[in-house]
């Protein structure tokens, strides 16, 4: 089974982020793909997430697709009344009628493979201790001028740590469901589940929003479920492969398009689509 996997397309945010798009449709067509995962962050704007889904759906990539937002795609922007709760059941909805699966929803089953998903989210456990910064500070997502956009758009209605542990029980949860009927587990979240994952600088300003990378409890799950072999990620915006203990992390982003790539859009989008066999 030859599985493709990409995340953070982020349509919205630069002319060269709404340009890839079909170059990365052409990428998946291309890759003769068993099973197709999109790991969130495509835009908060439902119209333009609808389209970005429905882009690959009309393509000629005929294989399962699963999808698993990211934080963007639960900001609330335009509907302030509106909690992200509701727009992640939204989310939801607008998958099944794009013929993408929501893995956060329900796992997915394919053959002897098992596939779970969460949204994932962060608690503060990755912070950098050595800075001794206050959890109130943490929780205000706000240092030295910059800003973490969750504190104005993520909507939820608990504290991070409280949102957090409700996703990774639901991960637990969607585990237990499968791992008497399948031989592996495919795990994907969009917030990091890994430490090891996480790229700290050494500087005040970077290492405070790392804290918001996602949750250590997230990983755990993976590690103590011996059929998960591969935990595929998003949110941080550098791509890497990594073994942890004798699970296979993956991240392959998209990130934010500034400036053009150099290699060309096609080129870029093959390499920002990871694929695997199992
Ligand atoms: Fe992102
Ligand atoms: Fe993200």
């Amino acid at each position: 089974m030859k599985i493709g996997i990409t995340s953070d397309l982020h349509t919205d945010v630069t002319p060269l982020n709404t340009r890839i798009l079909p170059y990365i449709v052409e990428a998946a067509e291309k890759a003769d793909l068993d099973l197709f995962i999109l790991a969130g962050d495509l835009s908060p704007d439902l119209l333009e997430l609808a389209k970005i889904l429905t882009a690959f759906t009309e393509s000629s990539l005929q294989c399962p697709k699963l999808f698993v937002p990211g934080n963007h795609d639960i900001w609330v922007i335009k509907h302030p009344h509106v909690t992200s709760e509701q727009k992640y059941r939204a989310i939801a909805e607008i998958c099944r009628e794009c013929d993408f699966h929501p893995l956060d929803a329900e796992p997915f089953v394919q053959e002897t493979v098992g596939f779970c998903g969460t949204i994932g989210w962060y608690d503060y456990s990755f912070r950098r201790k050595k800075y001794n910064i206050s959890t109130e500070r943490y929780a205000s997502k706000q240092l030295l001028g910059s800003i973490w956009n969750d504190v104005r758009y993520a909507k939820w209605e608990g504290t991070d740590s409280e949102v957090a542990q409700q996703f990774e029980v639901k991960l637990q949860g969607q585990i237990d469901s499968i791992k008497d009927i399948v031989s592996q587990i495919i795990v994907t979240v969009h917030h990091v589940p890994f430490q090891e994952c996480v790229v700290y600088r050494g500087e005040l300003s970077w290492d405070f929003f790392s804290a918001f990378m996602g949750s250590r409890r997230l990983g755990e799950i993976c590690l103590e479920e011996p059929l998960v072999t591969h935990v595929l990620f998003g949110h941080t915006h550098f791509p890497m492969q990594q073994q942890i203990a004798d699970v296979r992390a993956i991240c392959s982003p998209i990130g934010y398009l500034y400036e053009s790539p150099t290699q060309g859009l096609l080129s870029y989008a093959k390499e920002r689509l990871t694929c695997f066999e199992i």
